[in-house]
């Protein structure tokens, strides 16, 4: 797919003010840092788009992005950040979870791992919490380019033969930089085809 427009529409709080177009939507979540913001920057080529930053804890809201005024990229804050206490961490989780559970228009969830990092335990655990809901999801390895190309691939193959001790298959895999642009068009291409089906249709409802 050719990104030829994305602009941002509007950030906030509640999943109730978020657009109500009913256009398919595809959000990005993750650990703090993980390159949620810079993997959207990458994959509509704009690197001013969603505000990145060394520092975790950046992204705080709900941000829609509306692409080729067709669909939506969603920017999430990072979960697991102990940003300004135990309260605020909690809030954002509660933002996060009501977003993932009610929004109807969210097509799939893309969840970030940073790929030079062994399987941690929040993200294990987040992963069996969208199995247990149903939550379509897949899973986009980043930093790609901080390792060799063969490192990189043995974090990965190790991070899924992990995760194939206690699942039956995987979910999609991407392994994407967002310095060097890797996977931009199989991410791409995997909306594209998301974005033919309908609305109401999620790819786990068709066998239910
Ligand atoms: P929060 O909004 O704080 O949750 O973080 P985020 O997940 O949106 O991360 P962000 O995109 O702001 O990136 C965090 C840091 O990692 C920044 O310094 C980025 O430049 C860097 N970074 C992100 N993706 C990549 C990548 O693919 N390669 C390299 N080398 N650095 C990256
Ligand atoms: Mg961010």
């Amino acid at each position: 797919m050719i990104v030829n427009s994305a602009r941002f529409v509007i950030s906030n709080q509640s999943v109730s003010k978020c657009p109500n177009d009913h256009r398919h939507e595809y959000a990005f979540i993750g650990r703090s840092n993980v390159g949620k913001s810079s993997l959207i920057n990458m994959l509509t080529g704009n690197k001013s788009l969603a505000k990145t930053s060394s520092t975790p804890g950046k992204t705080l809201l709900i941000n829609h992005f509306l692409i080729n005024d067709d669909w939506y990229i969603v920017d999430l804050p990072g979960y697991g950040f102990a940003m300004r206490g135990k309260k605020q961490r909690e809030e954002l989780e509660k933002m996060i979870r009501s977003y993932i559970l009610t929004r109807e228009e969210m097509t799939n969830l893309f969840v970030l791992i940073d790929s030079r990092h062994k399987p941690m335990k929040i993200d294990l655990e987040f992963f069996n919490w969208l199995g247990e809901n149903g939550v379509p999801f897949a899973i986009v390895f980043t930093k790609l380019d901080k390792m060799s190309i063969s490192a990189g691939k043995k974090n990965v193959e190790e991070y899924c033969k992990l995760l194939l001790e206690s699942w039956e298959e995987l979910p999609p895999i991407f392994l994407t930089s967002s310095e060097t642009g890797k996977g931009r068009d199989e991410l791409l291409n995997y909306i594209e085809q998301l974005n033919k089906l309908p609305l109401e249709a999620k790819p786990d409802d068709e066998n239910s």
